[in-house]
């Protein structure tokens, strides 16, 4: 039976046998950033560390990672923590993975494992290529309005569905301004992914964080600049296939990242900061230059080591692929400036 397409998503993605609650998890299919390169873990230790100091040191430091796959960036950011000469946080830290999928058995016991982010957080949440992956309507204008797109969960075969909610009809006029629907040539082939239930995830862990920052790193789009035919597509085993909904592959649409970076602003009652990871991996030091070739002379193993270093910073930084990703901070009662500053 053909199903609105945020309840094919939830079901292919996280129903029984859904394709991130059982199998090789994320890593086996595709290529994100806390796999790519331990430079992203080490980026984000290190405003991990400005903001323990920036929140005083506090016991403990919550360390949240939401969608947090097998526990990959948890687990780098404690060794890291562990290593950190003279500092206390490796003693404050509490790791809580956010996950839908089963704990892994050989996940270090000092990580709890829940579904549900805790409340009254205080240090940093992060949620790496999660919002991608949160359900999501197809909206397409039709001669009278807009439809929400069914899809058949099989063969991902599409039809025309009921008209919008009010509550999705408002997103879309105001995250999503298109010249359709009109029954005309311009609307044939526009297609809406409709952020609002993304807004809403978003906004309900920002509300978990009492004190520190919440973290978002996602490939998204700004208004303006929202692709018209959208982005919905698959991947398996490291390639992008059809987006057919039937628990075979991922299924994923790239983020609205103004309009949920709107709504978590309003919960937090602090300005966010949008950049791409670019230039937020700059700022935290990792700027992926390669090093004087004069190094190669003096210390040559210590050259080698800074070259791969170097080149896996630039798998990070690329514009035209993880660099162009976007980091969404929403501070919560502390200053970005100081946390992002060269
Ligand atoms: C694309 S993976 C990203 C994994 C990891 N953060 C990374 O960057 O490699 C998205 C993960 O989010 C998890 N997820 C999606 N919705 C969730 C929810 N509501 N609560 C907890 N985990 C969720 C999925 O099970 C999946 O493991």
């Amino acid at each position: 039976m053909p199903l609105r397409w945020r309840d094919a998503m939830d079901r292919a993605l996280y129903g029984p046998d859904g394709f991130f609650v059982g199998g090789a998890g994320p890593a086996g299919h595709f290529r994100t950033s806390a796999h790519a390169s331990p430079a992203f873990a080490a980026a984000v230790f290190r405003l991990v560390s400005r903001l323990d100091a920036a929140l005083g040191f506090p016991a403990p430091f919550d360390l949240v990672d939401v969608g947090a796959g097998r526990g990959e960036l948890l687990v780098a950011l404690a060794t890291l923590a562990d290593e950190a000469a003279g500092s206390s946080l490796s003693s404050r830290l509490r790791l809580t993975a956010v996950e839908l999928a089963p704990r892994p058995t050989d996940l270090p016991p000092a990580i709890d494992w829940t579904t549900e982010a805790p409340t009254g957080i205080t240090g940093l949440l992060t949620a790496t290529e999660w919002l991608d992956n949160v359900p999501l309507d197809v909206a397409v204008p039709t001669e009278d309005g807009w439809r929400y797109q069914l899809v058949d969960p099989h063969t991902g075969e599409e039809t025309s569905g009921p008209p919008l909610t009010r509550e999705d009809l408002t997103w879309l006029t105001r995250w999503h301004p298109t010249t359709a629907p009109a029954p005309t040539i311009t609307g044939l082939g526009e297609r809406v992914e409709v952020g609002r239930g993304r807004d809403l995830a978003w906004s309900g862990v920002v509300a978990r964080v009492s004190r520190g920052m919440a973290l978002g790193v996602d490939y998204g789009h700004l208004r303006g600049a929202r692709p018209a035919a959208g982005t919905l597509t698959g991947y398996r085993g490291g390639r992008q296939v059809p987006p057919v909904p039937d628990g075979s592959c991922d299924v994923t649409a790239h983020v609205a990242m103004d309009s949920v970076a709107a709504a978590g602003e309003r919960v937090a009652g602090c300005a966010y900061t949008l950049m791409s990871q670019r230039e937020a991996l700059r700022a935290l030091g990792a700027d992926g230059g390669r090093p004087p070739l004069s190094l190669a002379g003096t210390d040559p193993a210590g050259y080698l080591r800074a070259l791969a270093a170097a080149s896996a910073v630039a798998e990070l930084t690329d514009p035209a692929g993880l660099g162009g990703h976007w980091w969404l901070l929403q501070p919560v009662g502390v200053a970005v400036d100081a946390l992002m500053a060269r």
